[in-house]
């Protein structure tokens, strides 16, 4: 195998940096060298588009400004400003990590691909982003557009995710990645994969690349990357309740292990297989020593990476009756009036509920 960079990649690498001169986007972080602030950012991109992630980046520095600041706060507050990204261990990495470079790393970020891949959250193409972006040193991303941007650059057929294919993108990542410029580098390709060499409909005729890429030569653009053969994803059932009292709703908030951790929700319940949603909400009810006819308002869908959450919402005024057992219940829960449940850390099909709520009346 040739190691040496080749005449095309060093040809890739000029087009990529001269047309990002000239299309890339100006995004929040690429107006700082904090390498503090390039991490946060890679965390949120990891998962979550450029558009989604702006205000989340803005509100999240704001808050912890810094690796020490994000250090001496809770967790559960670190959560907090996550909610609606999604895939919440990110923050709690983001935590951990911050936690360990206080205390071991002195403060700084390592600038170096091992030191940064020991580190929770981050893997081998976050930490070579890290490193370029920040520190401006040469290191190969293979995140998820620059993945795209190569499979068609050099037309490869075979399932993405194999392992040899794997390897032959993190070769080709590597031989493509300049010496010099890396900062600009990382950007330019994640850039063109972002906006010109996008899944659907790509814009090759706006493309920098085009008259090297063999997918295009071979006229298959469009049908690459491959699709990855799918497996299913089940589909869980469940009810939630919006409990009302006097103009206040009950919340009550997730424990601080596992799935969505620390998050609030209104009361819900998983359905049995081929149990009704009414009578799960009734299960609920008696769960709780409660009692009434809730009224149906609608559904509302979730998706997460391995299930797909389907919630019918409920709607109950309760009986004066039922005080004494909600109060003896309220250890995890509150009463909210609905603009206290605007500013709550609902989670993201949690929110979905309010919407409908709000909606309903
Ligand atoms: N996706 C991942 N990292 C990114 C970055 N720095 N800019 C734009 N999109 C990205």
């Amino acid at each position: 195998m040739n190691h040496h960079r080749s005449f095309e990649a060093a040809q890739v690498a000029l087009r990529l940096l001269a047309w990002y001169a000239d299309c890339g986007r100006d995004l929040p972080w690429r107006r700082t060298r904090d390498p503090y602030c390039i991490w946060i950012s890679e965390i949120m991109l990891q998962q979550t588009g450029v558009t989604a992630v702006i205000p989340y980046y803005e509100r999240f520095l704001r808050r912890f400004p810094d690796l020490r600041t994000l250090a001496g706060a809770s967790v559960d507050e670190v959560i907090a400003l996550w909610a609606g990204l999604g895939y919440y261990s990110r923050a709690r990495n983001l935590h951990a990590a911050a936690c360990r470079i206080m205390a071991e790393g002195g403060g700084r970020l390592p600038e170096d691909l091992k030191a940064l891949q020991a580190l929770p959250g981050i893997g081998r193409s976050t930490a070579g982003a890290i490193l370029s972006i920040a520190f401006n040193r040469k290191a190969p991303i293979l995140d998820g557009n620059v993945r795209r941007v190569l499979i068609r650059l050099y037309a490869v057929e075979q399932p993405p995710r194999a392992a040899t294919v794997e390897k032959e993108l993190w070769r080709r990542a590597e031989e493509l990645t300049p010496e010099d410029r890396a900062h600009d580098y990382a950007q330019a390709i994640m850039d063109l994969g972002a906006t010109v060499c996008i899944p659907r409909q790509p814009r090759c005729a706006e493309c920098p690349l085009v008259s090297l890429c063999l997918a295009h030569d071979r006229g298959i653009v469009a049908q690459l990357p491959r699709r990855q053969p799918r497996k299913t994803v089940p589909l869980v059932h469940q009810v939630a309740l919006l409990l009302e009292r006097d103009g206040k709703l009950l919340v009550r908030k997730r424990p601080l292990q596992g799935m969505l951790a620390g998050l609030w929700e209104f009361p819900c319940r998983t359905q049995e297989t081929g149990q009704q949603a009414a009578s799960a909400v009734q299960a609920l009810l008696r769960g709780q020593g409660w009692r009434g006819e809730p009224r149906e308002l609608g559904r509302v869908r979730h998706a997460y990476s391995h299930f797909r959450l389907e919630v019918t919402v409920f709607y109950l005024a309760t009986e004066p009756a039922c005080e004494e057992q909600l109060v003896a219940e309220a250890g995890q829960s509150l009463w909210l009036s609905r603009t206290g449940l605007e500013a709550l850390a609902l989670h993201g099909a949690h929110k979905k509920v309010r919407e409908l709520l709000a909606g309903s009346s």
